[in-house]
């Protein structure tokens, strides 16, 4: 057997602080994009494409419906390495106007026992200048990004717009779809611009600046109404679709003594909390926009759920840290079987299947 699996790797990695062992993984995947047949090696063992998982969305084949959740390539390093990882897409950022150094260290916590992680990072990132460059360069890579973008820590909340309009402008001929984050718990202030009036004026300025889809990403910490209400005012305002949901800051959802009391938990702690939220919004909303579920998707069952309540497509994040990319081709391989096994010939059918009965 080989030396080098992901659950040897993760012993190493373990061992490092989670923030320098982030930066190491960062520095494997930038090595490897200059190493196509490294590239190839792992996109043959991890990348799944299946003609039952394929989608056309917002004019861009998605070979498998398993994106990389945002946060994890900050600064849109790593882009051509994720098809080795198995994901069919992924997210950049969150971007700012400005680059920001981000909250004091620590700020990011492995709740082991919990598969879980909490993270007070407070949008760390290079600006919106340097993920520009990075996404300059991939002209000719045929792989769907999205561009979450999110304002300065600095700006204040009456000039919040102006951030997204300055992110607007910057990003409006990249990528494939742009996201609205008004949903960490890290940047004070930020989840308070997840009202009405600010949802319609982003969108609006938004959908002023650019063609590309925008979508709104929630948080997980508010009732299923406010929920829907939110994602109504988002909808009727132009967004082109929701990503359910972002960190928690409900602490009391777990005993471990490694918890804080600040930031935000992601991973198993998260799940069924998340799915409880997406289903809602699913039912409400399946068949009106696109619909992106994310927070504890640890397994096929548990991304097929999500499908099922009207995901077209789900992100992995946390639980990637504890499994590796086979993680993901599991889920893309136990997608195609848990889709016969109901008996549709591909993913279209089954999404929002719960709501179809
Ligand atoms: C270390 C870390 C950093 C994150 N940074 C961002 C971010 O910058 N922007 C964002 O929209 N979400 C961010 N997230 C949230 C994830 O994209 C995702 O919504 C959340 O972690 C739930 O998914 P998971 O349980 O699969 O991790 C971050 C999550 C983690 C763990």
């Amino acid at each position: 057997m080989s030396l080098l699996t992901y659950q040897n790797i993760k012993k190493l990695f373990f061992k490092l602080e989670p923030e320098t062992a982030h930066s190491v993984a960062g520095l494997g995947l930038r090595a490897v994009q200059y190493c196509p047949s490294t590239m190839r090696y792992f996109k043959n063992r991890y990348f799944v494409s299946h003609p039952m998982l394929e989608q056309k969305i917002f004019d861009r084949v998605f070979h498998n419906p398993v994106g990389l959740g945002a946060g994890f390539d900050k600064n849109a390093q790593y882009i051509t390495a994720m098809p080795t990882l198995g994901f069919g897409f992924t997210e950049v950022g969150t971007i700012t106007p400005k680059p920001q150094s981000g909250n004091a260290k620590p700020r990011l916590f492995r709740l082991v026992e919990d598969r879980s992680i909490q993270n007070a990072m407070g949008f760390n990132n290079y600006g919106a200048y340097y993920a520009l460059q990075q996404l300059k360069k991939l002209y000719f890579f045929d792989y769907p990004v999205g561009i979450n973008i999110g304002k300065n820590k600095t700006t204040p909340e009456i000039e919040a717009l102006n951030d997204y309009e300055h992110l607007f402008r910057a990003f409006k001929d990249y990528g494939d779809y742009m996201v609205i984050n008004i949903s960490s718990p890290n940047t004070p202030g930020l989840r308070d611009l997840q009202n009405e009036s600010f949802i319609k004026a982003v969108f609006d300025i938004g959908k002023s600046i650019t063609t590309k889809p925008i979508l709104l990403k929630i948080a997980p910490d508010m009732s299923s109404q406010d929920a829907i209400n939110l994602c109504k005012i988002a909808i009727d305002s132009g967004a082109d679709g929701i990503i359910a949901t972002n960190t928690t800051i409900d602490y009391s959802i777990t005993d471990n003594p490694n918890k804080k009391d600040f930031g935000g938990i992601s991973g198993e702690l998260l799940k069924e909390k998340s799915y409880n939220l997406f289903r809602d919004i699913g039912k409400e909303f399946h068949d009106k926009t696109l619909l992106i579920s994310v927070g504890g998707i640890d397994s096929a069952e548990e991304a097929y759920r999500r499908i099922r309540a009207g995901a077209s497509l789900v992100q992995v994040f946390s639980l990637l840290i504890y499994d590796g990319p086979k993680l993901i081709s599991d889920i893309n391989q136990g997608l195609v079987s848990l889709l016969k096994k109901d008996g549709f010939s591909h993913i279209s059918e089954a999404i929002g299947a719960d709501w179809k009965e």
